[in-house]
C-alpha cells in the first residue's frame, strides 16, 4: 500500500491541515514567533533573493543525498529539530515522529521539554536519537539529565544556548494554553470546536496518563510546576556562560552540538569551548525578534568554524530548494521545526513521514534540475546572490572530520 498523501502537496498545505485540526491555541504556539513576529517573517525573506544557478546538460541520473553527521551516515541532509510539546499535537507524537524520522533515515533531536519520557523513546523509536537540553537554575539536575541521556542511548547532546529567559509570545495569554492543560472558558471553547483533537489526543492522555506534562523533568520538579502559558513553562538559566558548556564537553562523550548561533564570534566560542558542532538558528523566530536570518549568517558561520565544526541551520526552511540553498552556502544539514510538527498533528506518524518525504522528493528535483548529482558537490557556483550574502572562502570540511 502506498503511504498516505493527506492531499497535502507541500509543506504549506500540511500547515493549513494541522491548523483545521488543532485548537487554536496549540497550533498559535506551533506556528508563530515573539512579540510583533519580525524575525519569523525575515526568516523566510533571503530565500527569495538568493537565486539558483542551473548547470545544463549534466548527467544527473544517480542522484545522492546522503550526508555523514558527526560519524554516522543519513539519508537526507537533514535532522528533526526538538519542539517542547511535540505531544500536544498527536497523541504520543514525539514517538510518531521519531519513528518516522528513523523510517526516513534522519536524526531525531528529543526536546527537554517533551511530553514523552526519553527511556520509553529510546526504547521505542529506532534510528539516531539526539537530546536538547535547556540548562535549568539547578545545573545538577540537569546534569543528571545529561546522564540519563547518555544511559538512555541518545547520540548528541544538542545545548540550546538562545534562551536565558523566556520569549514574549502575547498570543498563549490571549490563548489561554498552558502546560500542565488547564481548562479556562476560553480554551474549553475552541477545543470543543476541535473535536478530532479532542477525542484524539487530549482524551487519550486523560484516560491514559492524565494531563500531557512535561515528563523528562525530575519528579520534584514535575510537582512543582504550576500551569503557566506555553513557552513560558521551562525554567530556564540565565547565568549560564561558556563555562557551563565547558563542564557539558567534560561529562558528554558524544557529539555535542551548541544550538542557537547567530555570529562568528560565538560560532568560534562554541568551538573554543568544545562543541562538535553548531545549529545557526534564530529559534525559528521565535525568541529575539529582530535578529538576521539564519541564512544569511550561515556563510560567516562555516568561513569561522566550518573547517574545525559541523554547522547545522534552521528556522523557516519550507521548500526543499531552501536546504539545497543554505548546503550550497556551505551548511552540512538543515534542521526542520515546524513542517514536521505540522506533519505529526495532522496524522502522527505516517503525517511526519509526509512531511521527510516532501522535502526528501523536493531536493532531489532542485539537484536535478540544476545539474548536481550529490549534495557534496554543492557549493556557491550554483548560486546567484545578492550583494549582502557574501559566499564561504573556504569549503566545508571533508566529510572525514567528523567525531
Ligand atoms: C512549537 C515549537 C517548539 C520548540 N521548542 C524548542 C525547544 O524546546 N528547544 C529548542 O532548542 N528549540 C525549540 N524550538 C525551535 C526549533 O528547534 C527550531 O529551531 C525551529 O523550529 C526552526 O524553525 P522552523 O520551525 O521554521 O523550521 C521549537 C520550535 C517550535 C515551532
Amino acid at each position: 500500500m502506498s503511504a498516505p498523501t493527506f492531499c497535502a502537496y507541500n509543506l504549506h498545505d500540511l500547515r493549513e491541515l494541522a491548523r483545521r485540526r488543532l485548537p487554536r491555541g496549540v497550533f498559535e504556539f506551533y506556528d508563530r514567533g515573539t512579540e510583533d513576529e519580525v524575525a519569523l517573517a525575515n526568516n523566510r525573506a533571503p530565500f527569495e533573493r538568493i537565486k539558483l544557478d542551473p548547470h545544463l546538460l549534466v548527467d544527473v541520473s544517480r542522484r545522492s543525498q546522503s550526508v555523514t553527521l558527526f560519524g554516522e551516515r543519513h539519508q537526507m541532509p537533514l535532522a528533526i529539530a526538538p519542539t517542547g510539546s511535540a505531544g500536544l499535537g498527536w497523541y504520543k507524537g514525539e514517538l510518531a515522529l521519531a519513528r518516522a524520522a528513523a523510517a526516513a533515515g534522519v536524526p531525531f533531536t528529543l526536546a527537554t521539554g517533551s511530553m514523552t519520557p526519553m527511556e520509553e523513546l529510546a526504547e521505542q523509536a529506532g534510528g539516531t536519537l539526539w537530546f536538547q537540553l535547556y540548562m535549568w537554575p539547578d545545573r545538577a539536575l540537569s546534569h543528571r539529565l545529561v546522564e540519563r541521556a547518555q544511559a538512555a542511548g541518545f547520540r548528541a547532546l544538542m545545548v540550546t544556548i538562545d534562551s536565558p529567559v523566556p520569549p514574549s509570545r502575547e498570543y498563549n495569554l490571549h490563548n489561554g494554553f498552558t502546560v500542565p492543560f488547564c481548562f479556562t472558558r476560553r480554551n474549553v471553547v475552541d477545543v470543543l470546536r476541535h473535536p478530532r483533537w479532542l477525542l484524539g489526543t487530549l482524551a487519550r492522555y486523560l484516560v491514559t496518563s492524565g494531563m500531557p506534562r512535561y515528563e523528562n523533568y525530575p519528579t520534584e520538579m514535575k510537582q512543582r510546576i504550576t500551569a503557566l502559558p506555553m513557552g513560558r513553562s521551562m525554567q530556564l538559566n540565565d547565568s549560564l556562560t561558556w563555562d557551563d558548556l565547558r563542564d557539558l564537553r567534560r561529562i558528554w562523550p558524544h557529539a555535542l552540538i551548541a544550538k542557537g548561533v547567530l555570529s562568528a564570534r560565538d560560532a568560534r566560542l562554541a568551538a573554543d569551548a568544545g562543541a562538535d558542532g553548531v545549529v545557526v538558528s534564530n529559534h525559528g523566530g521565535r525568541v529575539v525578534d529582530s535578529t538576521r536570518a539564519p541564512i544569511e549568517v550561515l556563510p560567516q558561520v562555516v568561513d569561522a568554524v566550518g573547517h574545525r565544526v559541523e554547522v547545522l541551520v534552521d528556522s523557516g526552511f519550507r521548500r526543499g530548494a531552501d536546504v539545497v540553498k543554505a548546503l550550497a552556502l556551505g551548511a552540512r544539514a538543515v534542521l526542520t521545526g515546524r513542517p514536521t510538527l505540522f506533519g505529526t498533528a495532522i496524522g502522527g506518524e505516517p503525517g511526519a513521514a509526509r512531511a521527510l518525504t516532501l522535502f526528501r522528493e523536493e531536493i532531489e528535483r532542485t539537484l536535478a534540475l540544476i545539474g548536481c548529482a550529490t549534495i557534496d558537490q554543492l557549493g556557491p557556483q550554483y548560486l546567484s546572490l545578492p550583494p549582502d550574502i557574501v559566499p564561504p572562502a573556504r569549503r566545508r570540511a571533508p566529510e572525514s572530520m567528523s567525531v
